[in-house]
């Protein structure tokens, strides 16, 4: 049979208990680490924007569509993984703004929420039905106060699209 001091039960108590906080204190750590908000790799210099880069391509898209994509910057200049909306505007709207694509951050400046391109409409936020202009991203209807930020895009003569930038 196998003598358990008092002593050694505590102190085995002990080293398990210290073994549960350390993992547990780690467990958001390693989310963290591990999620796809996280950046890995140098953040100064071009190393920082990744851009120009590729969304998507013309023939991708049909006309008054969307497709997400993920931006390597925020609008403030900070690293991070912002989801953004690249647009093929339907024919009408097209004319009126000279270009047929646009893209635009996809968080809402309401609370936050994902915004995307109702078919026939504007941009729409289903949260508290805020609506953005699909050509300037200029708020539209909703309790939104400020407009969608934009996205300056490049498009080259294989019809590649790339962000360039947060205008
Ligand atoms: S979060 Fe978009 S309208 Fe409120």
């Amino acid at each position: 049979m196998v003598d358990v001091s008092r002593r050694d039960f505590i102190k085995g108590g002990l080293v398990a208990s210290i073994a549960l906080a350390a993992a547990a204190a780690g467990a958001p750590l390693v989310q963290y680490l591990t999620s796809e908000r996280v950046v890995v790799g140098k953040v100064s210099g071009g190393e920082k924007s990744k851009l120009p880069m590729k969304i998507a391509n013309k023939q991708d898209l049909q006309p008054d569509s969307q497709i997400q994509f993920t931006m390597p910057l925020n609008p403030d200049g900070s690293r991070g993984q912002h989801p953004s909306i690249l647009i093929r505007l339907r024919p009408e709207l097209a004319q009126k703004a000279g270009t047929e694509f646009k893209a635009f951050s996809a968080i809402c400046t309401h609370l936050g929420c994902i915004v995307h391109l109702e078919p026939g409409d504007d941009i729409y936020c289903p949260c508290h039905a805020g609506y953005f202009d699909p050509v300037t991203g200029d708020v539209l209807a909703g309790p939104p106060k400020k407009p969608l930020p934009e996205i300056e895009l490049k498009i080259d003569e294989n019809g590649d699209i790339y962000a360039v930038g947060w205008k």
